[in-house]
């Protein structure tokens, strides 16, 4: 067996973290294509039943991935059989697919660990304190450009910090773009995507020197840190995408809300569940969750100079802007479509990656309480969700060797982006 021989490799090179002896051994991922209303919305109805949703789209004739576990496999043939879905195994062994890449990317970890000394390679997948080694020695390094700021702490008490890129011009109360990454545990390639943005704006500051000249960055790369810290401890915790603050169900523990269904803006109206075991949890009440709260306070207290609020994710090919609580439109619509469409061709003209563009409600499903919502409506100007390309066996996984791909054709598109808002305010 692939695992255990893995297993007993890091053990010999000195892990002093436990792999969990559980898996995603017989979990299966299917692809799942609403084409009536009827069947849309028992998609919903799984999704609130705790059926774990990834990079879907819920629209008509769009498939949808959803991971079945051995437990929940016979009630979902009989659904699709009975409502004559159309349906497709994706993935046989969602646990065989997980534990290689995993025992991969921990070794890497364990033989490279990152102490917060110079640039950083895009050959592998960094942890929590990694992240943070890394943007406080680029303080260091850089201080008349470079300004780290601890903004809170996880629900289990990770520090989060900000990093505040200029010119080092000194001037104050620039017009600024606020980033972030690692909203969702499971989707490794936004922090690495942030971080690579960070190295472009730092490290390679003679080139983009022109993106620092009117506008500050300020850029939070990793939300999530408990969720993220969980998805690297052992392959069951792969997939995991809330926070780790626990709630009471049923006499059962669940843990975490989901960070993007958590803010006070039509909080828990649509594409969210009030069930704490799922994977969409409003949470039980707006702004339960420390993170969200980081999030919402750093958009308050940049709003006034805040041009434009970015938020990382993956996957689908998505580039989307308010709102996602409803199907109407914002006001200055068109400088959003114009800044996500920049995008989208900047990155097609690059390397041919086609990325959708729209409203979230219109072109990927209904959600609120999201944080692109909540930033434009606290003031920002453009507001936007970038949903990375998936690749790997399961879309959120991919492999180290195309790390490097991922992060530059997505630095194409976030750098278009700048400079269309450049043109726009
Ligand atoms: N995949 C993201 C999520 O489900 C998309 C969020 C889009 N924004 C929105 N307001 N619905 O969290
Ligand atoms: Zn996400």
């Amino acid at each position: 067996m692939k695992f255990s021989l893995g297993l007993l490799v890091l053990l010999a090179c000195g892990a002093t973290f436990v792999v969990a002896d559980q898996d995603y051994e017989g979990y299966r991922i299917y692809e799942v294509t609403p084409s009536n209303a009827e069947q849309a919305s028992i998609l919903h109805q799984l999704s609130a039943e705790g059926f774990d949703f990834i990079g879907q789209s819920r629209l008509l004739g769009q498939p949808s991935r959803v991971i079945v576990s051995p437990g929940q496999l016979d009630k979902f043939l009989q659904l699709v059989k009975d409502h004559k879905m159309i349906h497709s195994l994706f993935n046989s062994n969602l646990g065989a697919s997980i534990a290689e890449e995993f025992v991969q990317l921990q070794m890497q970890r364990l033989m490279n660990p990152i102490t917060g000394k110079g640039r950083l390679s895009n050959e592998r997948y960094y942890s929590h304190e990694e992240i943070i080694n890394y943007i406080d020695d680029l303080a260091q390094r850089y201080p008349k450009r470079v300004y780290v700021k601890t903004v809170g702490w996880s629900y289990e008490k990770r520090v989060l910090k900000t990093i505040t890129i200029t010119n080092g011009d000194g001037k104050f109360g620039k017009k600024l773009i606020f980033m972030d990454g690692g909203f969702h545990a499971r989707e490794w390639i936004s922090p690495a995507a942030v971080l690579y943005v960070i190295d472009q704006l730092v490290e390679n500051f003679q080139e983009n020197a022109y993106l620092l000249e009117d506008y500050d960055w300020v850029i939070l790369p990793l939300v999530n840190a408990d969720g993220y810290e969980h998805t690297q401890t052992g392959t069951l915790a792969r997939m995991w995408r809330k926070t780790r603050q626990p709630y009471n169900y049923l006499g059962q523990t669940c843990y975490g809300a989901d960070p993007n269904r958590n803010f006070d803006f039509h909080w828990n109206e649509e594409g969210a569940s009030s069930n704490p075991c799922s994977d969409t949890y409003a949470g039980p009440n707006a702004f339960s969750e420390p993170e969200a709260v980081v999030v919402r306070d750093l958009m308050h207290s940049l709003s006034d100079r805040g041009i434009m609020y970015l938020t990382i994710h993956s996957y689908g090919n998505y580039l989307l802007y308010p709102w996602g609580w409803t199907s109407d439109l914002p006001d200055n619509w068109q400088d959003l479509d114009a800044v996500a469409s920049t995008g989208a061709e900047a990155i097609k003209n690059a390397t041919g990656t086609v990325y959708t563009y729209g409203s979230s409600t219109n072109v990927l499903y209904i959600a609120a309480g999201a944080s692109d919502d909540y930033g434009y409506y606290a003031g920002f100007n453009v507001s936007i969700t970038m949903e990375l390309p998936g690749a790997g066996s399961i879309g959120f996984n991919p492999p180290v060797t195309r790390i490097e791909e991922f992060v530059t054709e997505t630095w194409i598109g976030i750098r278009a982006m700048a400079e269309k808002l450049f043109e726009l305010y």
